[in-house]
């Protein structure tokens, strides 16, 4: 579904990302691991298009998307989440939803008078999946962080993306709610087979959730593979996992 390869990215001669490579298949949960600064949201922007690669190749869907603006790869399926918290804060939960909704129901249908019925029953599901109906009239800005996030990805799934792209989703999360987050994403993915490209610091959760992880340091990819492969490589333990096999 997703190849990214050979893909290099430069800030003022400072390469952030160098050589990154990662595939990712249809209905897989696959995680970016390495430490701050190694490239991992430099990557996602690159994907999703908020920048553009100096070379290389980000095949979706057999199509080479590498520099196309945002809203076409997003068009094209892929919908992401933001390290930092990005919802309209005056807006309620359900408000926020439907307007990613209705924006994909119009460029996709052209129903502009239906639109927005459908968008109301399709907005009040996608809630109900993610567990916020009981907040839905609540204004954004007023929901705990962990909702907000979680309403990030509300926001994104309006998109009916195919691969949803997350960028730390349990970032300053509670343990409970890092718990419920990581719940939620499983069953997105194996309910409605939304493949999903998440970063992560929490290594056990990690492990627990991805079907395949991706080392990254210094804007270069170390490894690529199935957990198991990625836990029993020597420089992963030793920057990660505290040596231990
Ligand atoms: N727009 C930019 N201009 C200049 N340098 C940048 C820019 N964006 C990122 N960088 C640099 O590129 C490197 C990679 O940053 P990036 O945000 O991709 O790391 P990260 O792996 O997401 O880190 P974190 O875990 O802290 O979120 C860092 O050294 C960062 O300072
Ligand atoms: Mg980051």
């Amino acid at each position: 579904m997703l190849l990214v390869k050979d893909v290099q990215k430069s800030f003022d001669g400072f390469r952030a990302v160098s050589d990154a490579q990662l595939k990712v298949e249809k209905g897989e949960v696959v995680a970016v691991i390495g430490p701050n600064g190694a490239g991992k949201t430099t990557l996602f922007n690159l994907v999703t298009g908020q920048l553009k690669p100096d070379s290389g190749e980000i095949i979706f869907n057999d199509e080479n998307i590498a520099g196309m603006p945002p809203y076409e790869i997003c068009r094209k399926g892929i919908s992401r989440s933001f390290q930092i918290v990005n919802i309209f804060p005056r807006l309620t939960v359900f408000e926020n939803v439907r307007v990613s909704v209705i924006s994909y129901n119009k460029r996709t249908f052209n129903l502009f008078s239906k639109a927005e019925n459908v968008a109301v029953a399709e907005t009040e599901e996608i809630i109900e999946s993610l567990g916020l109906s009981e907040k839905v009239k609540r204004i954004s800005g007023s929901l705990s962080h962990g909702d907000q996030k979680v309403l990030e990805m509300a926001i994104a799934l309006g998109n009916r993306p195919e691969l949803l792209i997350l960028d730390e989703p349990t970032a300053g999360m509670s343990p409970e709610e890092t718990l419920a987050t990581l719940e939620l994403m499983k069953s997105l993915s194996r309910e409605r087979g939304i493949t999903i490209l998440f970063c992560e610091h929490d290594m056990e959760l990690v492990f627990s959730i991805a079907n395949k992880i991706m080392v990254m340091q210094h804007g270069r990819t170390i490894i690529e593979g199935h957990p198991d492969v990625v836990r029993s490589n020597r420089e992963v333990q030793e920057a990660y996992l505290g040596g231990e096999a």
